[in-house]
């Protein structure tokens, strides 16, 4: 099948040289091998977006909860699963003064992404008056997979382009997909390749719909194993997905990580110190990320406000070939929520507790953290097992 070459096509497989039969002598011919790959429209702009989320003391603050995961954090502190209690919270979070300060980027769920304030201002406005520039996730969640080892694939390819393309319109400016690989359940040669071919074509399909995609596979605290373990697992993980990316034609200066950190299981007998959780990510990272990526936003993924903070500082005492900062949920929120309690009248305090988490970790990122005069209530871990998202 001949195919029509779009005029912007720059890259080519080829310029090669091969032998050609011709009667009985050989020769060598240079020909141009025709498989083109599509230039994207938003290249320019992506790698623009990438790198104003991944600058200088800024990460990423992450409250795209799903309608069921938001309503396990509302029950916590006694408030009912509504849209009202949905709304409010996060309206307390994103017109937090002074945010941006020290937040490049949040990731929204759908219903967030679309809503206002109750003063009647777009969401997405309230974040880009403050120079924050308004996510979404895009996966439809986990579900079992069939013929692994009681694992589980990500869905939500299927429409994803049209979706990307509205969300674009709304004001989204990069996107989110977090599937996961479970160490005790192996991981299976299977499931870690369906989760790198997922995160592959998800992160081109952001691509072409001006959408920097984060790249989010998520392997889990659950289990007894060693750091070593978690090691090596994140190694054959991050091989895999470089891989696909590459055959998906991902344009590398416009995607964003967001790694788990390198740790032992939750329930390992020993616990690991941040210079040692530090020296085996970053050991990971080096193996397997090119420094053509501009940023690396871990997940907190059940570790306590301190914990995540001490080890995203840790990995900052030297310069790294990327930006390395936070992307966490549970890490930024969970004093904030406690803070809250639902009462209109603890809206300000539980918004001094958000900028005192984002604050620390902006310090984090810059390497310059101390965990001094930290709460109780921010050393306490938060991990819960099988978490969904
Ligand atoms: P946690 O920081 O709570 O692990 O959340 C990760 C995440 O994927 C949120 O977008």
């Amino acid at each position: 099948m001949a195919c029509k070459l779009n005029a912007a096509s720059s890259q080519w497989i080829g310029q090669q040289s091969f032998t050609q039969r011709n009667g009985s002598s050989t020769r060598l011919s240079t020909r141009r091998v025709s498989f083109p790959i599509q230039a994207k429209a938003y290249t320019d702009e992506l790698i623009q977006t990438a790198k104003t989320i991944a600058s200088p003391g800024r990460g990423i603050l992450a409250i795209d909860e799903s309608n069921a995961t938001a309503g396990k954090r509302l029950a916590s502190i006694g408030l009912d699963n509504t849209e009202v209690n949905r709304q409010a919270y996060r309206q307390l979070l994103l017109t937090t003064p002074g945010l941006g300060e020290y937040i490049s980027g949040s990731i929204l769920f759908e219903e967030t992404l679309y809503q206002s304030t109750t003063d009647g201002k777009k969401f997405v406005d309230v974040l880009r008056e403050q120079e924050i520039v308004p996510g979404i996730k895009v996966d439809k969640g986990l579900v079992p997979l069939p013929g692994s080892n009681n694992e589980s694939w990500c869905q939500g390819l299927d429409g994803l382009a049209s979706r990307s393309a509205e969300y674009y319109k709304q004001g989204a400016r990069f996107a989110k997909w977090r599937t996961v690989v479970s160490v005790p359940c192996g991981p299976s040669a299977l499931a870690v390749k369906e989760a790198a071919w997922g995160l592959a074509r998800y992160a081109a399909i952001s691509q072409d719909n001006g959408l920097v995609p984060i790249v989010e596979p998520e392997i889990l605290l659950d289990g007894d194993h060693p750091i070593e373990r978690t090691l090596e697992v994140a190694e054959k993980v991050w091989a895999e997905v470089f891989y696909y990316l590459a055959e998906n034609n991902v344009v590398f200066e416009g995607i964003l990580l967001k790694p788990s950190m390198v740790t032992p299981g939750a329930e390992h007998k020993e616990k690991a110190s941040p210079e040692a959780i530090a020296k085996h990510t970053l050991t990971v990272l080096r193996r397997r990320v090119p420094p053509a990526v501009p940023g690396i936003m871990f997940l907190s993924g059940g570790q306590s406000e301190v914990e995540a903070t001490l080890n995203l500082n840790a990995m900052n005492q030297s310069p790294n070939p990327w930006h390395v900062s936070f992307s966490y949920a549970r890490a930024l929120q969970n004093s904030v929520l406690k803070t809250w309690q639902g009462r209109p009248e603890n809206v300000e305090a539980a918004q001094q507790a958000l900028l005192i988490r984002a604050k620390a970790n902006s310090l984090a990122q810059l390497g310059r953290y101390s965990a001094e005069g930290e709460a109780e209530e921010a050393k306490k871990g938060m991990f819960v097992k099988g978490y969904t998202y």
